[in-house]
């Protein structure tokens, strides 16, 4: 048996996890704590690193001690420590690291080091129904705030990349977007609600670099911006969103209520048609190049991560196409797919059963590559 206590806080989730393996190579989450920062970054229109930082620190001991008596163990029995060690805000990652570093140190236990990416890529193995640990050859989507790429995975650590954005990010083209037709933060949720019953083919929008195994998503986000007046919207340029519609939680899961107030005067068919092309126009492209890569590298399995990944449609159109090109198809439960801690225990667990660990002199690196 080998139980994990795991810290993510690489951007502006502070979360916390205890994983157990067991010897039969099944594991069983014993806690996973996520703390959003949302509400405290969201006035000012995006992270604010300093505010990050210093919500981990008061956040993170709260949430160790909610696992720990969560979890119903001691502290002692916990046989390795993990955090993300990169990439992200170097003085995030700072905090989740030097956590996990002094609790090995203390209890004599290894520290192991963890790449948030291969924290997503792996998710989709933590298994839901059929908890299988086995990683098979895939080829990967992950599509989150930060990165969109695509990657070979032949195996744990074993890993290369097929294309990855010139540009924004998927999860980013969705709250860019968000913010101009005045939603809240994060856009993805936000556009997602309002695509649903829209026409996704009202709006003529580009999918670009279609030939080719990277993404880009600027293009886009420019043409929705140029489209915007021509359908009789003015665009919200305003630093920070001006429209937070939906009921969110606290930073420690109490209720907070939000305002609702449109930036513009806007028709709801006209805002839901729009989400819908727009919504539809990433989705097309994520599809078409995963199944190409997956058709490129001969794999039986695709596989998506990342927040961007708890979009419904992107789930069913990838999931839909890849079985119709005659592949198998795995996405991480939607809980497992915004930053969590439970996935970086989940890698941390798989790679000490593979001999691994690291020094606690390892830095972090906010510039980490996954290959
Ligand atoms: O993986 P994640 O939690 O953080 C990073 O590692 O970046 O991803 C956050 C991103 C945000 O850009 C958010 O808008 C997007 O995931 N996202 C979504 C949805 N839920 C979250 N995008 C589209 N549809 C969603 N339902
Ligand atoms: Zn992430």
């Amino acid at each position: 048996m080998t139980t994990v206590l795991a810290l993510e806080t690489s951007c502006d989730e502070t979360a916390v996890a205890i994983l157990r393996g067991c010897d039969d190579h099944s594991h069983e989450l014993l806690a996973s704590e996520v703390a959003s920062q949302v509400a405290a970054h969201e006035k000012f229109g995006g992270i604010v690193p300093e505010i990050a930082s210093r919500n981990h620190l008061l956040y993170a001991p709260r949430l160790l001690d909610r696992v720990i008596r969560g979890a119903g163990i001691e502290m002692s029995v916990v046989d390795a420590f993990a955090a993300t060690s990169g990439p992200g805000l170097a003085s995030s990652l700072m905090i989740g690291a030097s956590i996990a570093k002094g609790l090995a140190i203390g209890f004599s236990k290894p520290y192991v080091g963890i790449n948030h990416l291969e924290g997503h890529l792996l998710s989709p193995f933590f298994g839901g129904a059929d908890g299988d640990e086995q990683i098979k050859p895939n080829v990967s989507l992950i599509v989150s705030g930060g990165h969109t790429m695509s990657v070979l995975v032949r195996g744990l650590e074993d890993y290369e990349l097929i294309g990855r954005t010139v540009d924004d990010a998927a999860g980013e083209a969705f709250d860019k977007v968000a913010k101009m037709l005045g939603l809240g933060y994060p856009g993805g949720p936000e556009i997602e609600e309002r695509a649903r019953g829209g026409d996704p083919t009202r709006f003529d929008l580009p999918r670009s670099m279609l030939g080719s195994e990277k993404f880009s998503f600027s293009g886009l986000k420019t043409a929705v911006r140029y489209l915007l007046p021509k359908i009789g919207v003015i665009p919200n340029e305003s630093e920070g969103p001006r429209t937070r519609s939906l009921e969110r939680r606290g930073p420690m899961g109490e209720q907070s209520p939000y305002e609702r107030s449109f930036a513009f005067a806007q028709d709801d068919k006209l805002l839901s048609d729009l989400c819908a092309s727009f919504q539809q126009a990433i989705i097309d492209v994520l599809v078409r190049k995963t199944i190409a890569a997956a058709q490129k590298c001969h794999v039986d399995l695709v596989t998506v991560s990342g927040g961007v990944s708890c979009n419904q449609e992107l789930r069913r159109q990838l999931g839909e196409a890849s079985r119709r090109a005659g592949f198998e198809f795995k996405n991480a439960e939607s809980w497992l797919c915004t930053d969590n801690a439970a996935m970086i225990a989940f890698a941390a667990l798989l790679r000490l059963r593979a001999g691994f660990q690291s020094n606690v002199t390892e830095e972090i690196d906010p510039n980490l590559a996954l290959v």
